[in-house]
């Protein structure tokens, strides 16, 4: 049972008392106010480090990481064991592309994406290829934006030693049918990522029911500070090596070697962002009580709703289908996505444009840029009405 309705979201967000209109919650979320006020208040009262002191507030700031952690799992479904704090979503698949890609990948090997990645969904799996001589292979995408089974089947019975994916695109909005993607994969024998940057923020995500091998998302994205999760199975965690190494992620050091902590600190080394963390658990019970099939429904209406304000424009070009989360990509006529952009910014509205750090899949869709607004839970219909009337007199600059 939701015990915050989305009518009372708005004013959680401190944020939003300065009128903007921010329609770029796929690039970062507003957080609110109980958010800030943990981290505001660990720094102010429990700030110690953690893993380490022995005295009681040590051990205060221990309880409260690992508390975070077990909040996290729970909220995708997974044992507090399985969860790796990491800077973001680049650097957690940067782990597994070292760790587990290093491990598994060799010459002439192959590694399975799709023409929808972000990224930082490319480039950690172009350097292991480059490392061991192995070829990326790509799942082709729709001329509407989707990626068929067929194409999945096929691209995993070429065996490659990894299928990374992302579960809902950060440029078209689509959402994949993970679960049918994986269950494919597993039936080649091929282990899964799944970028869920996306998803994880917007829609009730279970690892336990998609089955995948590993999750990567931000917290950053998910109304909480900057701090990322990777999610792996445990006996894959176990079979890998470190990725980054130093204090904390030891049994003992001797002088010429050393042995690995037990996951999951085996992969976190130094001194962790343990205020990041608490926020990011606060940020998780400030969701659970919305509910995320209510955030789900909430931000998918307001996607709906500005396709089809944008749909009944003659010059606007509409990218994606109608399977698609929290986000519309766009172009109006040849007008460039930043000059759209500075427009509106002219009336304190913020959307994104550009390559949306996905230049492959604007090589796909043969344009150089577009321009995306993006919904969060305290989005509401005003704030897209808004976004149209200002769209209207940006494009009037360009005689449109
Ligand atoms: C689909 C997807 N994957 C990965 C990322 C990378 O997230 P971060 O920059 O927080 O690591 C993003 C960020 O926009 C994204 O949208």
């Amino acid at each position: 049972m939701a015990v915050i309705s989305l009518l009372d979201v708005r004013k959680d967000f401190p944020f939003f008392s300065q009128g903007l209109v921010y329609l770029d919650s796929a690039a970062t979320s507003q957080k609110p106010k109980v958010v800030l006020d943990v981290m505001r208040e660990f720094y102010e009262k429990n700030n110690a480090n953690v893993h380490r002191g022995v005295y009681r507030l040590a051990d205060m700031a221990t309880q409260m990481y690992e508390a975070a952690r077990k909040t996290v799992a729970e909220f995708i479904g997974a044992h507090p064991r399985e969860i790796v704090f990491v800077r973001n979503a680049t650097e957690a698949i940067n782990l597994v592309a070292h760790s587990f890609g290093g491990s598994v990948v060799s010459k002439d090997d192959s590694i399975l994406l799709t023409e929808m990645e972000h990224h930082s969904n490319i480039v950690p799996w172009q350097m292991l290829a480059k490392t061991k001589d192995a070829k990326l292979s790509f799942v082709p995408i729709t001329e509407s934006g989707q990626i068929e089974l067929s194409a999945v089947r096929h691209g995993v019975s070429q065996k490659p030693k990894i299928f990374a994916f992302t579960h809902v695109s950060n440029v078209l909005g689509t959402i994949n049918p993970a679960k049918e993607f994986i269950a494919e994969a597993h039936k080649c024998g091929v282990p899964v990522l799944l970028d869920a940057s996306q998803s994880v923020p917007s829609m009730p995500v279970s690892v336990k029911d998609l089955d995948c091998d590993f999750l990567v998302f931000s917290g950053h994205k998910l109304l909480g500070p900057h701090i990322g999760v990777l999610y792996g199975k445990r006996e894959l965690l176990e079979r890998m090596e470190p990725f980054l190494c130093g204090g904390g992620m030891i049994k003992e050091v001797d002088f010429q070697s050393s042995t690995w902590n037990d996951v999951p600190w085996k992969f976190e080394a130094g001194t962790f962002d343990v205020p990041s963390a608490v926020g990011l658990a606060s940020a998780i019970e400030y969701l659970n009580k919305v509910g995320m099939k209510n955030v789900m429904e909430h931000e998918q209406a307001l996607a709906r709703y500005a396709y089809d304000l944008l749909g009944k424009d003659p010059v606007v070009t509409l990218y994606g289908s109608d399977n698609r989360l929290n986000l519309v990509s766009f172009n109006v006529g040849d007008m460039h996505g930043h000059d759209v952009s500075t427009l509106l910014d002219q009336h304190g509205v913020c959307v994104r444009a550009g390559h949306h750090c996905a230049h492959p899949l604007m090589k796909r869709l043969g344009i150089p840029a577009c321009v995306r607004v993006s919904f969060g839970v305290y989005s509401t219909k005003a704030d897209v009405d808004k976004f149209m009337v200002a769209l209207q007199k940006a494009k009037k600059v360009f005689g449109l």
